[in-house]
């Protein structure tokens, strides 16, 4: 099963909307559809949504390293604990760019998710169109450093090249296939065969209609979607692709 996830970012206004979007979404996939889905809306909205739609997996979009303390404005794992989240995405590049996060701050966070339970998707990707793959890799070797093969079955890993990320360009699917190949062979060497376990997937401009040619791809397992995650229609469309 592919793993879809929305990452509905700083989106939408209200509270309303966000429960209007989910209600689209739930009437129109199956429960079989929904189950490779995960929704991941701000954090103000999460606890309602997760306790207003239980066949949805939810999912927070950042989280601090630090359990509780004086950090302004952080949320932290232990307060996602018991509100029906059950991932969280660390290293996303508007965080890393935005944000001043690097792969030290996005490992740090990787192991707060992990040591709390949940499941954890780590973002890394190339801001260049060009960029050498070896940037790829190498963030991606620093951002899951000392991760246990125990927990590697509640890693994904998405590789989301920047310069196709919410610009309507996404990349060739063969050519992320193939990095992603590389990221395997990569976890492979650093984890053994337990890395298998990880799931890759791909994220940057994915829509209904590009989305088979992503998924039908032997290395990804699945997509992480922004702006197209925000149309319900748009949305379950990448859910049916034909792949
Ligand atoms: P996009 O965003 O689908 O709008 O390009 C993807 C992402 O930021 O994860």
């Amino acid at each position: 099963m592919k793993l879809i996830v929305g990452n509905w970012k700083m989106n939408p206004a209200s509270l309303d909307e966000a429960v209007a979007l989910t209600s689209k979404i739930s009437a129109l996939a199956d429960l079989n559809e929904l189950r490779q889905v995960i929704l991941l809306p701000p954090f103000v909205f999460l606890e309602e949504l997760a306790k207003k739609f239980k066949q949805i997996n939810w999912g927070a979009q950042d989280v601090f390293w630090e359990q509780k303390g004086a950090y302004t404005g952080e949320i932290s794992a232990a307060m996602l604990r018991n509100i029906g989240v059950n991932w969280i995405l660390v290293g996303h590049s508007e965080r890393r760019r935005y944000f001043g996060e690097d792969d030290e701050t996005v490992n740090k966070k990787l192991h707060a998710v992990l040591e709390n339970g949940f499941n954890v998707i780590v973002a890394v990707g190339e801001l260049q169109k060009g960029d050498s793959d070896e940037v790829v890799e190498t963030s991606f070797r620093k951002s899951i450093a000392d991760v246990a093969p125990s927990d590697l079955n509640r890693l994904a890993v998405a590789y989301e090249p920047v310069w196709a990320i919410g610009t309507g360009e996404a990349d060739d699917p063969a050519r992320s296939n193939q990095i992603v190949g590389q990221l395997k062979s990569i976890a492979g060497k650093m984890l053994g065969e337990d890395s298998k376990q990880i799931r890759f997937l791909y994220g940057g401009s994915v829509n209904s209609a590009s989305a088979a040619s992503f998924l039908s791809q032997p290395h990804i397992d699945g997509a992480l979607v922004g702006g197209a995650s925000l149309d319900a229609q748009e949305f379950v469309g990448i859910l049916r692709a034909d792949y």
